[in-house]
């Protein structure tokens, strides 16, 4: 047991006691963000005159060493001590003697570690940031390919009006954009640097906490100390950004999951994202979609243990807040796997559109459109929706669409009706007459696929 403290203790810690609060087993994964950190505050400290130039040298060419020797394998982070922090200084200690103990010189396991999580937090918000963008190009492909592919679109999960592809792929646009400005907002609010901040009323040594932020790119360093240490908001926000991420996510994974089944056929997932079954050899399983699915719950488990830990806590600092991490880290991994799995399935799926046009065909999507057709020709609108609804009650009957009735059929239901109708209520006519700006006609489209293709190239810079 390697431990940073124990001079006011009189008796070893209990094995069970000193497992049950050790932290390593997973904070062991920001080890690089805690030599980062500790690096930037021996530069600080020499810069302030607190350690000479010398020391800061020695320590910032062992912290380094320590790094290598981590990434390289030949230093193995191991469960004797209690967590990151004391690994990397007794292996400082080791390497430095009685240089290597001045590290902590002005700092707390407590501001030390509230960096170190907002470190690790920054990284991965933003590789999650990246990976929607990749997303978001599928998307965008999908879009341009997908203007002129009628399908149905659905409420209740029943056939409602025709859309086309193109409209349906450019609502899940607008659901990952939006996450990507979440992403960004929430950047913007925890770009702090809490390092200064001490166990929680700051230190007596003249710490310059605007340089060490500034090394390690944040905006500036947190305002008050104990909030400093304490604040785990941001940490928050993420878990639920991510949350939201999944739930889109989910309902992506649903819909390729109905459109998959037999019923529909609409899609065929390749081969290299799907999986057969042992015992049913005709079977090929969405099981990508069913897991992205699956895996929701898990990250919003996150998200309300994390809320339920914090609850409560008196300021500033207690142990509580150790438990931001593991599932934290986990609701990370889960999100970063299921944005790049669900990408990949996504950009070689491929859609079967001649289903996808016939079941629009046959759900009587065109159905307001009839309808509007008799509006247009003095029919008022109640009426002209019972008249339709007979229509289709007939067409059950006969299990056909309205465009297979001759004239003559429809005229019995309404004189008004001539031939043109079966031009007025054709799947091409009910898209492509929804032209107000978002609506699924072509023309609304280029401009909602022009403004996408704008928001993803000023992204790129
Ligand atoms: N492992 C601790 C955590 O994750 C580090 C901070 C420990 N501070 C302390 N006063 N025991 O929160």
């Amino acid at each position: 047991m390697a431990q940073l403290w124990g001079g006011r203790f009189t008796k070893e810690t209990d094995k069970l006691v000193y497992n049950f609060n050790a932290s390593i087993s997973y904070d062991k994964r920001f080890y690089r963000q805690d030599i980062e950190g500790s690096a930037a505050h021996v530069r600080m400290l020499a810069k302030q005159g607190i350690l000479t130039e010398q020391e800061a040298e020695d320590i910032d060419r062992a912290l380094q060493e320590i790094l290598a020797d981590v990434e390289s394998g030949r230093l193995e982070i191991t469960e004797e001590y209690e967590d990151i922090h004391s690994f990397v200084e007794a292996n400082l200690i080791e390497r430095l003697g009685d240089t290597g103990k001045k590290l902590h010189t002005g700092r707390s396991r407590n501001d030390q570690v509230a960096l170190d999580m907002r470190l690790y937090t920054r990284g991965c918000l933003v590789e999650t940031d990246a990976r929607l963008k990749e997303l978001l190009t599928v998307l965008l492909r999908l879009m341009k390919e997908h203007t002129k592919t009628i399908m149905p679109g659905f409420t209740h999960l029943q056939k409602a009006q025709p859309i086309t592809l193109a409209h349906h792929m450019g609502a899940y646009f607008e659901m990952f954009k939006r996450d990507r400005m979440r992403l960004h907002d929430i950047y913007e609010r925890m770009n702090y640097c809490p390092l200064g901040s001490g166990a929680l009323a700051g230190t007596t040594y003249p710490l310059d906490r605007e340089y060490t932020a500034e090394l390690m790119h944040f905006y500036g360093p947190t305002a008050n100390s104990m909030d400093g240490v304490s604040d785990r908001d941001y940490l928050i926000e993420f878990l639920a950004a991510l949350s939201i991420i999944m739930m889109h996510l989910s309902r992506f994974s649903e819909e390729i999951i109905i459109w998959n089944s037999n019923e529909y056929r609409f899609v065929e997932i390749d081969d290299a994202y799907s999986t057969g079954s042992s015992i049913m050899p005709q079977k090929k399983n969405p099981d990508i979609a069913e897991l992205v699915r699956g895996k929701t719950g898990r990250v919003y488990g996150a998200l309300l243990s994390l809320l339920t830990a914090m609850k409560g806590l008196p300021l500033a600092y207690n142990k509580d807040m150790q438990e931001d991490k593991e599932l934290s880290f986990d609701a990370m991994d889960t999100v970063g796997d299921c944005i790049t799995l669900f990408t990949g399935m996504l950009d070689t799926i491929v859609f079967h559109k001649e289903a996808m046009r016939k079941s629009a065909n046959n759900g009587f999507t065109n159905a307001t459109d009839a309808a509007d057709y008799l509006v247009k020709h003095g029919v008022p609108f109640r009426d002209a929706h019972g008249i339709i609804g007979q229509i289709v009650l007939k067409c059950i009957e006969k299990n056909i669409a309205i465009d297979d009735m001759s004239i003559e059929e429809l005229k019995s239901f309404s004189p008004v009706f001539e031939e043109d109708v079966f031009d007025a209520i054709s799947m091409e006519t009910c898209v492509n007459t929804r032209c107000t700006v978002g609506a699924p006609s072509e023309q609304a489209m280029e401009q909602e696929i022009a403004a996408a293709e704008a928001y993803l190239k000023e992204q790129a810079t």
